[in-house]
């Protein structure tokens, strides 16, 4: 593989040799100080971003490279109507690999078609984000020992949230996994979805909306914030945002074991007092973020430097 821009470009097994990686790195950070030394990762932000972009950057210095980019398009020449392909062709002549975040959906393929050095999907528009898969998947693999024989709650705008759209590619392969679908009438998970992945791998679904009802069914639950930049509607996104929030006293009806996780950032989908619940996961999750990220940095300038 030289690019990863969606979940599903890698199989099972190469998901499990990056989540080895991790894993290993996790355990000996000192032996990967200079993994990628001399080599430069460009941070290339078409949109807002904290964690995705910080985490990229901080996982490429800790393994002795080096970062450039821009986190906001309104500093580039994209301003003045420079297409994704003229970029791609002048940032390659500074970096070894691009991490890449675009509003457009295809717009990091379309990248990649131009590129002579490696294009990671940072999350394009409502598509896909496969890097926060790789997250998920470490973190869930990490917490509950397994990625199978798994009830998984996806609860919040399953509609435009691309974080749940790449994790049902992903889990839909896996043994075993039952998906239980907790949103409103108007977020619910896109056809392309249902009739795709979750109809040919046969995977085991329940739809609802409602959340306490089902919450101690359930081994993982992922939630999400509504995705406000997506809605064409102001009003509509005022009407749907705080559909779900979890709080402290509804986890009284979950398992003790539950894995509480989300994408974040949060906005009110999770309350406070959740955040010290041994169950609440996601600030965890985002520190795993940085560990696979290393490994899939690492993973791919070693097939870059193979396939040169
Ligand atoms: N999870 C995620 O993509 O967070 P950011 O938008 O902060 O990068």
């Amino acid at each position: 593989m030289k690019h990863l821009i969606q979940i599903s470009d890698l199989s099972e097994q190469e998901i499990d040799e990056l989540i080895s990686l991790a894993d290993d790195i996790l355990q000996d950070s000192a032996r990967y100080r200079e993994a990628l030394r001399h080599k430069t990762l460009a941070t290339l932000f078409f949109e807002p971003s904290t964690r995705t972009r910080l985490s990229f950057e901080s996982a490429m210095l800790e393994l002795g490279g080096n970062v450039l980019g821009f986190a906001d398009p309104n500093s580039s020449s994209a301003t003045k109507g420079e297409s994704v392909a003229d970029t791609i062709r002048t940032v390659e002549c500074y970096a070894d690999i691009i991490a890449m975040r675009h509003p457009k959906e295809g717009a990091p393929l379309a990248a990649s078609m131009k590129s002579r050095v490696p294009i990671i999907n940072a999350g394009d528009g409502g598509h896909h984000h496969p890097t926060q898969t790789l997250t998920d998947l470490f973190t869930i693999k990490r917490e509950k020992g397994r990625l199978t024989n798994l009830v998984v709650g996806l609860c919040g705008d399953l509609k435009f949230g691309r974080t749940v759209h790449s994790l049902v590619h992903a889990m839909s392969r896996y043994d075993g996994i039952t998906f239980v679908l907790i949103s409103p009438e108007e977020l619910t998970l896109p056809d392309y979805l249902t009739e795709g992945p979750l109809k040919r791998d046969n995977v085991r679904v329940a739809a609802t909306n409602s959340l306490v009802s089902t919450l101690g069914e359930l081994d993982v639950l992922y939630m999400t914030r509504v995705q406000r930049e997506r809605f064409f509607n102001e009003a509509d996104y005022v009407r749907l945002k705080d559909s779900y929030i979890l709080n402290r006293a509804m986890l009284e009806h979950a398992k003790p074991d539950l894995a509480i996780l989300h994408p974040l950032p949060r906005v009110n989908e999770i309350a406070a007092d959740v955040d010290d619940d041994p169950r609440a996961l996601y600030f965890r999750q985002m520190f795993y973020g940085k560990i696979i990220r290393k490994a899939l940095l690492i993973s791919l300038m070693r097939n870059y430097e193979c396939l040169k």
